[in-house]
């Protein structure tokens, strides 16, 4: 018998559109409470296809200043700002126009350049003057995960060095087969978010979430165990499919 437990809140919903409901409401009640508590808050957001629904209802919610939020991103693909591919294209149409988060709240990872590895740094750089430090490690207010079929989460993949990265806030990762050069947060950062929403949809999700849960279990071989150390309050997401409820 392999024990499991959430660490964390579950929400099982059950559809694709109540996680993106559900999701976006976790997101906001983090918001309108840091907003509440301090001058600004700092978030970091992942991209792929999940969490488009969820911050385009985010982008709706009452009650946020998004003059005071500004927007980091937990990784990029390699490639153009307005590519298909790129996660700042996905958050800048689904919730920076619609939110009218201003241009200079928003925080793109630079991944179109040539040289990644400086890329990383200049987006360290920038990290640093902006995001309030926990234990002399950056701490989001929010960051928002997803999580790979393979178990990744941000762009750090099973077995992937960069996830051995403590003394570094950002990482390039190198392309490889599955996936093409990133820029990522590294786990420092990740575990420092002070709250966490992960976003999964589909039954495909299942089996990585089962062992992003079980209690034993390692990083290298599934990294979005990343978000059993965050040290604020998880939120877990999910639709019925992904939970194995059918
Ligand atoms: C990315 C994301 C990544 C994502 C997972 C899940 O750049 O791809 O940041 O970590 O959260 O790959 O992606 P889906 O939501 O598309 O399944």
């Amino acid at each position: 018998m392999t024990t499991k437990v959430v660490p964390g809140m579950l929400i099982a919903t059950a559809d694709a559109r109540e996680v993106a409901v559900e999701g976006a409401g976790r997101m906001a009640r983090v918001l309108r409470k840091a907003l509440l508590e301090r001058s600004r808050a700092c978030i970091a957001l992942s991209g792929g296809t999940t969490p488009r629904a969820a911050y385009a209802e985010l982008a709706r919610a009452d009650g946020i200043d998004w003059t005071r939020v500004e927007v980091f991103f937990v990784d990029e693909r390699a490639g153009a700002a307005d590519s298909e591919r790129s996660n700042y294209r996905m958050v800048r149409e689904s919730l920076l126009t619609v939110a009218k988060v201003p241009e200079e709240n928003v925080a793109r990872m630079p991944a179109e350049g040539a040289d990644l590895e400086a890329a990383a740094r200049e987006y360290q750089a920038r990290i640093e003057a902006r995001v309030p430090r926990r234990e002399d490690v950056p701490a989001f207010d929010l960051v928002v995960f997803g999580i790979g079929t393979d178990g990744h989460t941000a762009s750090l993949f099973p077995g992937e060095p960069a996830i051995e990265i403590t003394d570094r806030w950002v990482a390039h990762v190198p392309a490889r087969a599955e996936h093409e050069d990133r820029l990522t947060l590294t786990v420092p950062v990740l575990e420092h978010a002070q709250n966490a929403v992960v976003l999964a949809v589909g039954a495909e999700k299942r089996e990585a979430l089962e062992r992003a849960w079980l209690v034993k279990g390692d990083l290298t071989t599934t990294p979005a165990r990343i978000v059993r150390a965050v040290q604020g309050s998880v939120v877990w997401v999910i639709d019925r499919a992904a939970g194995g409820l059918g």
